[in-house]
């Protein structure tokens, strides 16, 4: 059953780091755009640096990071969705 969907991303040091695809502005999903190195909603044009920090001011705080750790070789995530639209992160 599919509860979510995330970006992962690993780092030089093996770590990753991990994030809900969904925009912090209203609820649309980001996609990834490798050409630009940034992640971009659709909706109403958030993007995202690849580091989850937004680049303009439509969305109203970064991408929400997932806590994530590797275990031989398994990404765990502690999945999580958060409230749209506020500047605070609010786990829902
Ligand atoms: Fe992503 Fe509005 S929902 S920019």
């Amino acid at each position: 059953r599919v509860i979510g969907s995330i970006y992962v991303r690993l780092m030089p040091n093996g770590q990753v780091l991990v994030f809900n695809d969904t925009c912090t502005h209203l609820g649309c999903k980001v996609d990834y755009q490798a050409a630009e190195k940034r992640f971009f909603c659709p909706c109403h044009q958030s993007a995202f640096e690849l580091d989850g920090k937004r680049q303009n001011q439509t969305p109203p705080r970064d991408l929400d990071e997932l806590k994530a750790e590797v275990k031989d070789g398994v990404v765990w995530v502690k999945y999580q969705n958060f409230r749209t639209a506020t500047a605070k992160q609010e786990a829902i």
